[in-house]
């Protein structure tokens, strides 16, 4: 972290740390009325959020599922054009005063959970994509200026005034909802374990060295860092490492990049059960018999890549029915893969084991983070507790207890009375966003 605040955030031996220009924490008391636009993984969400000033908010929300040609083999300009006529729609369907361009323009807080190079609350140029994306023509291209182009273009009345990475609005929205007066607890980390891991926290601008202080807003102490700590330990330095982790790696667009996150990540989990699988089947243990009667293949939602889902390993790390018969309707449901009770035994074993793992991994830029920011809340008792989003760590058996049970164990907050409690985040890009836009001038 600490040569990450040194260095480019391009560099890829250290973290990017990317400074986001956000340079106050949300009070619970911000009003107002903005859109959000929120990219990230799977989905394209744009929403209206009514900030009510009491730690409150109302959210109106339209989700759309991403081509998958507009994700790779694409350009900049079809993709950014399609998200602007989402916008679009969402206004006709919600906002109708605003898209009739009568009533002066909305403000739009994008939220862009990719690594950008961010210069100021509204800039940001690309540094690569991650998490399946593969659009070339994109990288080094300001994210925010696409956006406003494509909607200018349509002529709807929306300005993009910030850009936000997930994480910072996790964090953001998790510190507007929590009324700490009730939970006697300050927010001090947004994270993110879903398709893809990251986290957001609020460092002393003193700290954050490669920073152009002539750029930063006069009396501001500090900045949100935005970590990409999906990027931590890229050259395997000291992560473990293991054959399978090399499979998967090769297998993806970023390949030599996101090594922490291709061990951790709901977009990850399932693919690295299956080349497992694949390995003890290639050396005769598992599917003989399953492979003959076919004549030789296996189903091909087991032999292609990324087809298997982490959903289906939340469902067999607990399965505890007879003979596990439960995970035998999921595998065949899900991969048309019939098992016998012994292949089941091994498939869980394996499922718990690539969890266990992942959750523990998890917990350590928690830790870290947490051990690095007590200073500055030495002189506060109030507990810590970090606003969490994602499927993995919202869904996933288990996750969440796994990550508070590795975080006691390294035991940042030793010699302190602070306690540390995860909170999910709901609607935390959204909100978040709309908190970036309400501080953008
Ligand atoms: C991206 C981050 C993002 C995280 C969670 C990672 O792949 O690089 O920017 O915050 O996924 O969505």
């Amino acid at each position: 972290m600490d040569e990450g605040l040194k260095h480019s955030a391009s560099a890829k031996e250290y973290m990017p740390m990317i400074p986001t220009f956000v340079t106050g924490i949300p009070t619970g008391k911000e009003t107002g009325l903005y859109l959000a636009a929120d990219l990230g993984g799977t989905n394209f969400r744009v929403c209206s959020i009514k900030l009510n000033g009491d730690h409150t908010h109302e959210l109106k929300q339209s989700k759309f599922k991403i081509p998958l040609d507009l994700m790779k083999n694409s350009t900049a300009d079809a993709l950014f054009s399609y998200l602007a006529k989402k916008v679009e729609a969402f206004l006709d369907e919600h906002h109708k005063e605003y898209s009739a361009n009568t009533n002066g323009s909305l403000k739009l807080g994008f939220t862009f959970s990719f690594p950008v190079d961010q210069t100021a609350l509204n800039r940001g140029k690309l540094i690569r994509w991650t998490k399946g994306f593969d659009l070339p023509d994109c990288v080094n291209k300001d994210v925010v200026e696409l956006l406003q182009t494509h909607i200018d273009l349509l002529g709807v009345k929306v300005d993009v005034v910030a850009l936000a990475n997930d994480t910072v609005g996790t964090l953001l929205s998790r510190a507007y909802s929590n009324n700490e007066a009730k939970t006697h607890a300050n927010t001090v980390l947004g994270c993110i374990f879903g398709t893809g891991t990251n986290g957001a926290y609020f460092e002393k601008l003193s700290n954050i060295s490669k920073l152009d202080l002539t750029t930063v807003p006069k009396g501001a102490t500090g900045m949100v860092i935005n970590t990409e700590w999906g990027s931590f330990d890229n050259t395997l330095k000291v992560l473990p490492k293991t054959k399978y982790d090399d499979i998967v790696d090769k297998e993806t667009a970023n390949q030599g990049y996101h090594l922490f996150e291709k061990r951790i990540s709901g977009m990850f989990l399932g693919e690295l059960l299956r080349v497992i699988l694949i390995d003890l089947f290639e050396r005769g243990f598992i599917f003989t018999e399953l492979f003959e009667s076919r004549r030789g293949s296996l189903p091909h939602r087991l032999s292609e890549p990324w087809l298997l889902d982490s959903e289906v390993l939340s469902y067999l790390q607990i399965d505890d029915s007879t003979d596990l018969k439960m995970s035998q309707l999921v595998l065949e449901n899900h991969l048309r893969l019939p098992t016998t009770r012994e292949e089941r035994l091994v498939i869980q074993k394996i499922t718990q084991v690539v969890s266990h793992r992942a959750a523990y991994l998890s917990s350590i830029p928690i830790a870290a983070i947490v051990g690095r920011v007590k200073d500055q809340y030495k002189n506060d008792d109030r507990n810590f507790e970090i606003g969490c989003d994602g499927s993995v760590v919202e869904f996933y058996p288990g996750f969440q207890e796994k990550i508070l049970e590795a975080f006691n164990l390294i035991n940042p907050l030793e010699g302190t009375n602070k306690k540390l409690s995860l909170k999910i985040a709901k609607d935390g890009s959204g909100v978040g966003a709309a908190l970036c836009a309400s501080v953008a001038i």
